[in-house]
């Protein structure tokens, strides 16, 4: 139900028009991005002091210093606020977010002077530490150095920072977490040894700019992990179920003002349905529900005695049972559906539309008991903006090693 990003049909040639006379003689690939890089620009540039009165410089006096640094350059250096404005309006105009109510409370780290891989990775660690926060989570972006003419941006090819690795066994089933198995095959290839589990941290795979990637371990002080627990059934905690505490997007890269910055992870805290019904519960995920309905005595022989259902209900209460007993910041879908209104009316009342994707919106569990599944929402693609990150190879740039499936933001 849950859709892909289809690629949009732009054509930017006017087919078979005859030309009478030669454009003027710049190199035309290039004059168009200026143009849009200028334009971007000065569309963001006025959205930030229109939302904020009274900047300084005031605004024609910044346009054309952007202008003139582009004319110069072929691209420009944004600001701190401008660049933390701009990763907040990002999450504003996340259109698969449920949780954006605190969008203005982001938390941005400035590491656009971070190169080497080794640096990246500390920073990447710092990010959990600071994110994690000891269980309060804070939601947080790291943002790397920009792409710009000549020199691309560092990239980091892991979907999230924190992920479970997926192991091949012999007998063809697989112990850990399926949706990384590929991921986990390419870094085994570059020299990775896991130890085989169900709960392997992968490591990051870091490309610092125009360098070959190279992994790095995330040391397991960094990652907060919750232990699955039941308020009611002991035997739940023998499952041997865990999961982190921080979801941090590593692959979506982040447009602001016409400058794309590939590598900007980004965390809020997660909903309890992400792991419940869908991580550990999809049958190309965790697949978790015939166990646990076998735990719980259901009668798995027929579809109508719902036993899918009320399995899927006992997993989502230890979640969020689990991360609360371990202090660790999670919400449930009730709640977050209500501050999802709250979010939509606050924008409204402010003239500002909120764009959104029902499909993603809606909980994966209990939708029509939720009050976001009862209307539709504007479907706008507004800037700045998350993007889906290129995709990287096996053999090189351009293809992902990763399951393709839909981008990491779910
Ligand atoms: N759904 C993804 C996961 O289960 C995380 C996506 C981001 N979620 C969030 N609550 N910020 O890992």
């Amino acid at each position: 139900m849950q859709s892909e990003i289809s690629p949009r049909d732009v054509c930017p040639h006017s087919a078979g028009r005859v030309q009478r006379f030669t454009a003027p003689q710049l190199p035309p690939a290039l004059s168009t991005e200026v143009t849009d890089l200028e334009s971007e620009a000065v569309e963001f540039l006025s959205r930030h002091h229109a939302e904020n009165p009274g900047l300084s410089p005031a605004l024609p006096d910044r346009v054309a210093a952007v202008r003139a640094e582009i004319a110069a350059t072929g691209t420009y250096t944004q600001t701190f606020e401008e660049l933390r404005f701009g990763a907040r309006v990002a999450w504003r105009n996340a259109s698969r977010c449920i949780g954006r109510l605190y969008w203005n409370n982001l938390q941005v780290r400035d590491l656009r002077q971070v190169r080497s891989a080794e640096e990246i990775h500390q920073e990447l660690c710092e990010h959990l530490r600071l994110a994690t926060n000891g269980g309060r989570i804070r939601p947080m972006i790291s943002i790397f150095a920009p792409d710009t003419p000549g020199s691309p941006g560092p990239r980091v090819w892991n979907d999230q920072l924190v992920r479970y690795a997926g192991h091949r066994s012999p007998d063809g089933a697989v112990i850990g977490d399926p949706a990384h198995l590929d991921f986990t095959d390419m870094v085994r290839a570059m020299g990775w040894q896991p130890s085989g589990g169900p709960y392997d941290l992968l490591p990051l795979v870091i490309q610092a700019s125009g360098r070959r990637p190279e992994f790095f371990e995330v040391p397991r002080d960094v990652v907060l992990e919750v232990p699955l627990t039941h308020p009611e059934y002991q035997w739940f905690a023998d499952l041997g179920l865990r999961w982190y505490a921080v979801p941090a997007i590593a692959n979506m890269r982040l447009r602001i003002g016409g400058l794309d910055y590939p590598l900007a992870p980004f965390n809020g805290w997660y909903m309890g349905t992400e792991i419940g019904a869908r991580n550990l519960v999809d049958v190309d995920r965790y697949n978790l529900l015939p166990d646990v309905a076998q735990q719980l005595g259901l009668d798995t022989g027929s579809e109508s005695t719902l036993w899918r259902d009320r399995a899927l209900v006992e997993i989502n209460i230890a979640v969020l049972h689990s991360f609360q007993s371990a202090g660790v910041k999670i919400s449930d879908h009730h709640t977050e559906s209500r501050q999802f209104l709250m979010h939509v009316a606050k924008e409204e009342s402010r003239g500002r539309i909120v764009p959104a994707d029902w499909s993603w919106i809606v909980p994966p569990i209990s939708g029509g008991i939720t009050p976001v599944f009862h209307r539709y929402y504007d479907e706008a693609e507004l800037s700045p903006g998350f993007h889906p990150g290129e995709q990287v190879s096996r053999q090189g740039h351009g293809q992902c090693p990763v399951s393709p499936g839909r981008p990491a933001a779910d």
